[in-house]
């Protein structure tokens, strides 16, 4: 282990103690004698004007003296070498080491000495690490120092850039090669860049470097994590090394940091010095989908880097090697169907590869490819880094709907191509051979070459994903004509979302002329009525959406009541991070609270129960925390959904979802406490809740099991409608809160969750109906949708309790086992919000029949009652 410590401790950051404030003066000195109090001021005037002007010539003269003066700048490198490589070479406390070392720093030096620009302002430099470059060449990678005036900062970069490597400028001279002088090596390739300037920071105290060997495995995380937050003010690195002809691989388990990247950071280089040209990926904050990324060769650096504050959990990942040639990067694609995807998928792909697929079908067929899941490169118009290239046109981007690309002739050339930086998720691909007459048999044939079921033509949902299979429609009597000719069911009308795409479903709604405002009511008030303060509308609908909130006396049903009793008119003002009622009373549930334990201890005959309190910082929804049955869904990471809880019960395992509102209380489905045949459900002993879990199978690290001492289940809960299902759960003592356990929001009786807003589910439910529980936590994510048109999809079962979500083309859904788990919706602060209690639907993720929910607003006050929270 090398310790590196380019940047030592520094003394400079302790605060001067010995500054004291200067008492204040007499105040009877400060009385001015009447007589002479004019040409005083006069003086005065002369003197402070004097002064000023002196002050600004020094400030402008200090100013240009500075921009002068060097700074020091920081240029990291590789450097190939022809010579063969030892392994000794990895050993930084070895002679060889030194010897290679010092030889590249001569070559350095006489590289830079020929650079006019250069030499100016070189100062030393310094090999971090060798590595194995292969085919008998050794990679140096090294730091060069460089102290230089701020104006000339480009032109040396600049300089840098353009510098060539001894081969290159020897064949220059007219092909002849020189002799070269013993002491100099013999180079292949220089380069050599700034360093990215957050990773020089003067905020940074500790530097050090770890060595590690991938070729067995193991597992590099953040110092202090889990438990503790992760240390502040360093530069870590990790080097990491394969065996020669294989690629190093890094999975993340966690990655959560602060987020924001100018402060603390991970970022992984595809070299072993930080040089941005190599810079496979950077992140901060918390990535919700899965992080893996292999090398192109055999080595890679991880670095973090953090600023003064103590922060988040930090990282984890698992390393390990896997073999140079990536399977299935290219290739004969013959039959006429198959399949292919970008290497290493579902992890992301690796810098500088290049995969050509040669697809060929039978003679008298044409080949489309679709494209099912696509994160290439970045969505940049000419697609000039890595891209796919199909029939001569290049793809690049995020594609949210598959994309499809048909050939005119039998045989379809697919490229891939990453460049040296900046990797993504890639992308999986089908292929099929079609006849052209008749390039969708018995489907329906999109513009974009999709081809989809007949059944779903004129359906009122978009299918294609370019809206084909609802253009030039006939309307059913129960659908209407949308100005785009499209057709949509009548109920889509007049519901706020803009179901046709132009809007059309959405005018004429009421009767309300232009200039004025049409309330939730139906009622037309004047447009400057809006947001004045006053209800106009009698049913608060023209005051609820401003952005400015109107503290008020007078109340509508759609106000946040105050504890005080005044209203505030703003959507959802809880917990947004602002204080808009007068006694602050909308942050207060999210604020700080006190947390009490009680524990009971047993003597003879008494039972003691000691309670301590402490006043914490209670970030409801905030994943995670600061210092100190799902159908369409995917896996989730580990502590993303912190409040997520099982439930099981005796031997039949997971049962049931519920969701964490606070150290001792959940809220769950109250259909998931009904007495089943011999099993007591109703029984709060037969419960046991599982937090901070992840996987069912596996024992979890960070899983506490707690017994239930309580359920209350809602006494108006009807067991055949399903109506007020939600039943609250007491723990039989607090849980520990962490970034794996921790509490979401409630929402406040007048939150809103519009429409088509995205929302969340999660659960270990079945992954499609009438399937089993599976063994990780599931996510998907879904829309709320309005009430009336859920309740004319779901035959009027849909009460004011009940609140659905989903999608309605079907195939994303809660399912069985899912019950009584969270339907979580992010608000604009980035909290997240418990919307809904997962309870019933049709079947699973049908079409056009959305899950439903109990709707937590409803019973906010419920819970309030029977639990305190
Ligand atoms: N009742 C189910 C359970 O006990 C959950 C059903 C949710 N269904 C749906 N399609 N959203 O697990």
């Amino acid at each position: 282990m090398d310790k590196g410590e380019k940047f030592g401790p520094r003394q400079d950051l302790d605060l001067d103690t010995t500054f004291q404030f200067l008492p204040a003066p007499n105040a009877k000195k400060l009385e001015k004698k009447h007589g002479r109090r004019r040409l005083w001021i006069g003086v005065g005037f002369v003197m402070a004007a004097v002064a000023l002007s002196l002050l600004t010539g020094l400030l402008v003269w200090r100013l240009h003296l500075h921009s002068n003066d060097p700074v020091p700048r920081i240029y990291v490198g590789s450097m190939e070498i022809k010579q063969h490589f030892l392994s000794v070479y990895e050993d930084s406390s070895s002679i060889q080491f030194s010897e290679l070392s010092s030889q590249v720093s001569k070559q350095l030096q006489s590289m830079y000495s020929k650079n006019a620009v250069l030499v100016k302002y070189y100062k030393r430099s310094s090999v971090d690490a060798f590595s194995d470059g292969g085919g008998d060449s050794v990679m140096a990678y090294y730091q060069s120092e460089f102290d230089i005036p701020a104006p000339q900062l480009a032109s040396v970069d600049a300089a840098m850039t353009s510098l060539q490597t001894p081969a290159e400028s020897q064949q220059s001279r007219q092909g002849r090669v020189l002799v070269k002088p013993a002491d100099v090596l013999d180079v292949n390739s220089v380069v050599t860049r700034a360093i990215d300037p957050r990773m020089t920071s003067s905020s940074i105290l500790v530097k050090k470097s770890f060595n590690v060997h991938v070729q067995d495995g193991g597992m590099v995380q953040s110092p202090g994590f889990p438990d503790s937050p992760y240390p502040p003010s360093i530069y870590l690195q990790w080097r990491m090394r394969a065996d020669p002809d294989h690629r190093v691989r890094l999975d993340f388990d966690t990655l959560i940091l602060e987020d924001n990247c100018q402060n603390d950071f991970v970022k992984i280089y595809d070299s072993l010095a930080p040089m941005e040209h190599a810079a496979i990926t950077e992140y901060c904050g918390f990535p919700h989908h899965s992080l893996s990324f292999v090398s192109s060769g055999n080595v890679m650096l991880l670095t973090l880097v953090t600023n003064m504050e103590k922060n988040f959990p930090g990282f984890r990942a698992n390393y390990s090697q896997v073999s140079l040639a990536p399977p299935g990067c290219g290739g004969s694609l013959s039959g006429d169907v198959g399949f292919f995807s970008s290497p290493f998928f579902p992890s992301s792909y690796p810098p500088q590869t290049t995969c050509v697929w040669n697809i060929q079908v039978s003679h008298d067929k044409l080949v489309k490819v679709e494209f099912r899941k696509f994160y290439v490169g970045n969505d940049s118009s000419d697609c000039s880094q890595d891209y796919v290239e199909v029939n001569g046109r290049r793809l690049c981007g995020t594609k949210a709907e598959s994309t499809v690309v048909a050939s005119r002739s039998n045989a379809m050339t697919v490229k891939f191509n990453s460049d040296s930086s900046y990797v993504n998720r890639g992308f999986i691909a089908d292929y099929e051979a079609f006849i052209p007459s008749d390039p969708c048999p018995g489907r329906f044939r999109c513009t974009n070459e999709l081809c989809v079921d007949l059944s779903l033509r004129c359906d009122g949902v978009d299918d294609c994903g370019d809206g084909s299979d609802e253009d030039d429609c006939t309307c059913e009597a129960s659908h209407m004509r949308c100005e785009n000719g499209r057709c949509k069911a009548k109920f889509w009308a007049c519901d706020g979302i803009n179901d046709c795409g132009d809007n059309s479903d959405e005018r004429n709604c009421g009767a309300c002329n232009t200039g004025e405002f049409r309330c939730k009511n139906g009622r037309c008030v004047a447009s400057a009525m809006v947001c004045d303060g006053k209800l106009d509308c009698t049913d608060g609908s023209d005051e609820s959406k401003c952005e400015k909130s109107v503290a008020m006396t007078t109340c509508s049903e759609l106000s946040f009541r105050c504890k005080d009793g005044g209203c505030v008119n703003k959507v959802n003002p809880e917990c947004d991070d602002k204080d808009d009622c007068e006694d602050a009373s909308d942050e207060e549930s999210c604020r700080m609270s006190s947390w009490c334990t009680h524990t009971n201890t047993h003597t003879h005959n008494n039972t003691h129960t000691q309670s301590s309190c402490q006043l914490v910082f209670l970030e409801c929804g905030s994943r995670p925390y600061r210092s100190s049955r799902i159908v369409g869904g995917q896996v989730s990471r580990e502590a993303e959904w912190p409040w997520q809880v099982s439930l099981h019960v005796g031997t039949k395992g997971h049962v049931c979802g519920a969701s964490l509102l606070s150290p001792r209380w959940l809220l769950t489905a109250a259909h998931c406490i009904q007495d089943k045949g011999p099993i007591r459900y109703t029984q709060a002993d037969q419960w046991e809740a599982f937090l901070g879990q992840h996987t069912q199978s596996s024992a979890n690290e960070w899983t506490v099991r707690r017994k239930v001492k309580r359920i209350v289940v809602h006494s108006h809960f009807d067991p055949f409608t399903f109506d007020n299902d939600v039943a609250l759960m007491e723990l039989d003592s607090d849980v520990p809160l962490n970034q794996h356990i921790w509490p979401i929001c409630l929402p406040s009786p007048t939150h809103q969750f519009p429409s088509g807003h995205r929302a969340w589910i999660t659960g270990w439910g079945a992954t499609r109906e009438g399937g089993v529980a599976v063994s990780v936590l599931h996510k998907a994510e879904v829309r709320i949708i309005n009430s009336s048109v859920c309740n004319s999809l779901m035959k009027n079962e849909v009460t004011d309790g009940m609140l659905c979500a989903g999608v309605l083309k079907g195939g994303v859904d809660a399912c069985q086992g899912d019950s009584g788990g969270p339907l979580s919706v992010t608000s604009q602060s980035g909290r997240v919000f418990l919307a809904g209690v997962v309870s019933w639907g049709d079947g699973c993720a049908r079409r056009n029949k959305p899950g439903v929910y109990a709707r937590v607003t409803k019973y906010r006050r419920w819970i309030k009652e029977h639990s305190g929270v």
